[in-house]
């Protein structure tokens, strides 16, 4: 697929995934909508890849739903606006549920469903002065898709505030928040992407997918009703190639094979 919207440069294990429309800060319409659910769908499958890096080509990280194309949707029927909302839905949930590990690297502004790519991926890291916001409301519009992302990584109570107010905060709330899980000074934000990738690339690759997974399960159900869940998963994790290959790795003193 030839891309219009997006830049995918692989290094090795790792894919970097642009959003590449910076003239309008990485707004998403339903093409760019397209292309990132595709490609991110695409690398599911590519075992010799284990790492995402989702960031943003120009002045922001970006600017959420594209509100000339949001606006123009007045002329669509309601069945189309209901496929292009789908479409929409359907992107935060490959990202969440991403068997590769998701690092966004965030700069600039992460607004509306920019915000919320933030919070479907696993380990946002933003530079100090991000401005973030779920802005919806001022604009008459609702965080309506990417709620369910926001709400598990943010909570009801600043959820409430801020899905509210839509008011603009920077990075250092979104760490306290839960939004992100790091903000530094833009010029170490590189080093600290590739320390989150490298952290990464040491966990075995089913693993990581599997732990993925386990947390989706497990998070907000009661204990009772995981636990059977949780006892099959080790149950075969721990028999498996990768589970044998990991604790013979550590009681050898060497490395396992994917670490090399
Ligand atoms: N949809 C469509 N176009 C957008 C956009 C969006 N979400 N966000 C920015 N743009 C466009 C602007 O209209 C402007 O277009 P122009 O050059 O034709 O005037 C261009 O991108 C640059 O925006 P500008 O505001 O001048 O850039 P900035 O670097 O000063 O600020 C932002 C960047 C992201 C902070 C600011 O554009 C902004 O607040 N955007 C709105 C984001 C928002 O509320 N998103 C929620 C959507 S639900």
């Amino acid at each position: 697929m030839k891309l219009e919207r997006l830049e995918i440069a692989f290094e090795g294990p790792v894919a970097r995934v642009w959003l590449n429309r910076p003239d309008v800060r990485n707004a998403f319409d339903g093409l760019m909508v397209t292309e990132l659910r595709k490609t991110l769908f695409d690398l599911r499958t590519v075992d010799a890849i284990r790492v995402i890096v989702l960031g943003g080509r120009g002045p922001t990280f970006c600017a959420g739903a594209d509100l000339q194309w949001m606006r123009a949707m007045a002329a669509f029927t309601r069945e189309e606006n209901l496929r292009e909302a789908q479409a929409m839905a359907d992107l935060f949930f490959t990202v969440y549920e991403s068997p590769k590990p998701i690092v966004t690297r965030v700069h600039g502004a992460a607004l509306g469903g920019g915000a919320g790519l933030v919070a479907a991926s696993d380990i946002p890291v933003a530079a100090l002065g991000t401005q973030f916001g779920f802005t919806e409301v001022r604009l008459g519009l609702l965080p309506a898709v990417i709620s369910p992302y926001v709400v598990r990584k943010i909570g009801e109570s600043a959820a409430r505030e801020l899905f509210l107010t839509g008011e603009r905060f920077e990075a250092v709330r979104a760490v306290e928040i839960g939004l992100v899980r790091a903000a530094v000074p833009e010029e170490d934000l590189d080093a600290t992407v590739e320390r989150r990738v490298a952290e990464l690339l040491s966990a075995g690759p089913r693993a990581a997918a599997e732990a993925k997974a386990l947390i989706r399960e497990v998070a907000f159900r009661r204990i009772e009703d995981v636990q059977e869940y949780t006892v099959e998963r080790i149950a075969d994790v721990r028999t498996s190639p990768e589970g044998q290959e990991g604790m013979r790795a550590f009681l050898e003193k060497r490395k396992p094979h994917w670490s090399q």
